[in-house]
């Protein structure tokens, strides 16, 4: 069994993969940790610490106390935060992988998984099934700070051996924690409203077509790439994922089927930029060669998955408030 530390745990994807990896390896395995208590649920489920990603003896001892071998790295700020607080996003994306990284380098882990994103790539990248290995020229202070990851963990695993593994993840759907900070947040966010309000108003335009996934899609990723036999991840920067892709008038269509009465209306910011920078759909064949990866959701399954779930989160919480 590995002996897992999963950092930033009480984010959108990384509370999700906390549940998972316990699921998969035991509770008494796998270590929740964050900067902070702000996540009751992944406090209070089972083994859980305050760690801060940007300081190495806070890893480091946690991984001493845990006897840890395997780091899940899921702090990061995201791309409109990014903006808002360049040098903060710097130092937290690239020093907390840095420590890791040093860590597994030193002999105190041996494996790492490290999430990148679509946002590596920019305005001059093609734009349509976006190549594995392709012009990579990002806009966002976020999207060079995952590119300059990429760039250090194919340098740690070809220089030192690192087993370090990695996905490009697309946006993110679930429904279980909130996104924050995020481009493609709003794909989140409309069906919160659509149950709630019927009605949300959209921060990118109707045609924005952006790379996205469900949760469950992006878990069973990463579980599969870290299960992997080494020999099969052949690509140690980052795997190009995918599954869906969709513009903001697509998923207000697929939520009308089930809410007739649902209204969008569009009134794009500065995350439009961004938006435009980023590819409209991945190539992953890849990652589809080298370890299986298959996706199992659609926008209509994911869709009616989305809106069953928050029907009940919202009627529970009505009920017990
Ligand atoms: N979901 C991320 C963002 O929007 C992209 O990886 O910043």
């Amino acid at each position: 069994m590995p002996r897992i530390l999963v950092i930033g745990a009480g984010g959108q994807i990384g509370s999700e993969l906390t549940y998972k990896l316990r699921e998969l390896y035991g509770p008494e395995n796998v270590v929740a940790s964050d900067i902070g208590y702000h996540n009751t649920h992944i406090v209070n489920s089972g083994i859980f610490e305050i760690v801060d990603a940007q300081d190495y003896d806070s890893i480091k001892t946690c991984i001493d106390k845990h006897e840890i071998d395997t780091i899940y790295l899921m702090a990061a700020m995201l791309s409109a935060t990014g903006e808002k607080y360049p040098m903060k996003a710097w130092d937290l994306n690239i020093n907390s992988i840095f420590h890791v990284l040093n860590l597994a380098k030193d002999g105190f882990i041996k494996q790492i998984f490290w999430p990148s994103s679509i946002a590596v790539f920019g305005p001059t990248t093609p734009a349509l099934n976006t190549p594995q290995h392709t012009i990579a020229e990002p806009t966002t202070v976020y999207g060079i700070t995952k590119q300059v990851g990429e760039r250090w963990c194919e340098y740690y695993h070809d220089k030192y051996g690192v087993d370090v593994r990695s996905l490009r993840y697309p946006g993110i759907i679930s429904w279980k924690t909130m996104p924050g900070g995020g481009t493609t947040d709003y794909a989140v966010e409309i069906y919160h409203k659509a149950v709630l309000n019927k009605h949300y108003e959209c921060f990118l335009s109707e045609n924005t077509q952006l790379p996205m996934m469900f949760m469950e899609d992006a878990i069973n990723a990463t579980v599969k790439i870290m299960q992997a036999e080494s020999n099969t991840v052949k690509i140690r920067s980052s795997y190009n994922l995918a599954a869906l892709s969709f513009t903001p008038k697509d998923i207000s269509e697929a939520i009308q089927k089930h809410i007739p009465e649902f209204k969008i209306t569009y009134k794009p910011d500065f995350r439009q930029n961004i938006a435009n920078s980023w590819p409209k759909s991945i190539d992953d064949s890849s990652a589809r060669t080298d370890w299986n990866w298959s996706h199992n959701y659609d926008l209509d399954k994911m869709t009616e998955e989305m809106i069953t779930q928050l029907r009940n989160k919202y009627k529970d919480s009505t009920t017990t408030n």
